[in-house]
């Protein structure tokens, strides 16, 4: 059986690295966008299972373009079509928060499930399903966690004294995972959102932090809103040093330049987009995913 990796032009260098950690070839996926917005996708290249690589960070045309591409790749004798979404966009919107509100994630786990036969996602916002698998019916929908590729650059250099915060409850269980293997107290916030740029942010025992080096983490940095309101906190209590280290980077470059004013020393954060300070690779995490599902046999 043949596999391949297909990729568009974003994530290039990323899809470049999957496929040589799987050892398997990498082709190119060509976009042409039509003066009115169209997009008309060609692939290049067949496999029997093809491995379609894309971050749906800015996931509006991205999503229609990934779609025209399964299409086509079945077109051209693929019987297995693999999404490889490092990041996957719309599951914030797991309920209707306020009437008549659509719940973005259930859509678009019901298009992807029609489209794919598999799909691999790193670190998904869910926060009140268990795993993908309610929202993406019939097909194996695989979320693995970047945790130990954290561990690994976090470990480099590390202070014994430093403390680890989340900055809200739901961020527990994943801080806690990737402060345990370092030997790292840890600290959680409680926040309530106020709206896109404003929350309300507590961290119960904050004296903690006090005199020591703090390491902030979060699944996902969106306006970095959430970081700059927990650093603010942890530097009026004489925090010695903020960092912060996140999966996914979405946040512009006016954003991350505003969390860089706030004081956080350094700002990290996986390359599961292709943001400024997307240093971490995922493609160890990822071969590991894509070879235990059985999908290079
Ligand atoms: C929320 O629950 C997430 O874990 C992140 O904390 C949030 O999405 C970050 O958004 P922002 O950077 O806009 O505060």
């Amino acid at each position: 059986m043949t596999t391949a990796l297909f990729t568009f032009t974003d994530g290039a260098r990323q899809a470049a690295g999957l496929a040589s950690e799987c050892g398997i070839p990498v082709n190119q996926i060509d976009v042409h966008r039509f003066p009115d917005g169209e997009s008309l996708v060609r692939v290049h290249g067949a496999a029997e299972t093809a491995l379609l690589f894309r971050s749906l960070d800015d996931p509006n045309a991205k999503l229609v373009e990934v779609l025209l591409a399964a299409s086509a790749l079945r077109d051209c004798g693929a019987e297995k079509v693999i999404l490889v979404a490092p990041y996957l966009a719309y599951m914030r919107q797991d309920v209707p928060f306020h009437e008549g509100e659509a719940v973005s994630q259930r859509v678009i786990g019901k298009l992807l499930a029609v489209w794919f036969d598999g799909l691999l996602t790193v670190d998904p916002h869910l926060h009140r399903i268990a795993s993908l698998d309610a929202i993406m019916s019939g097909i194996p929908a695989l979320a693995v966690s970047a945790a130990p590729a954290l561990v690994q650059v976090i470990a480099i250099d590390l202070d014994p004294r430093t403390i680890m915060v989340g900055p809200d409850s739901e961020s527990r269980p994943w801080v806690e995972s990737i402060a345990r293997p370092l030997g790292l107290d840890v600290l959680v916030g409680e926040k309530i959102r106020k709206g896109d740029r404003e929350v309300m942010l507590t961290v119960p025992d904050i004296d903690r932090a006090s005199g020591r080096p703090v390491i902030l983490v979060d699944d996902l940095i969106s306006s970095g809103t959430t970081l700059m309101a927990c650093a603010s906190l942890l530097h009026e209590v004489g925090a010695t040093r903020v960092e912060a280290v996140a999966t996914h980077s979405l946040a512009s470059g006016t954003d991350l330049e505003r969390l860089a004013n706030t004081g956080i020393s350094r700002l990290r954060a996986t390359d599961s987009t292709s943001s400024q300070i997307a240093s971490i690779p995922l493609s160890g995490v990822l071969a590991n995913a894509i070879r235990g599902q059985g999908w290079l046999d």
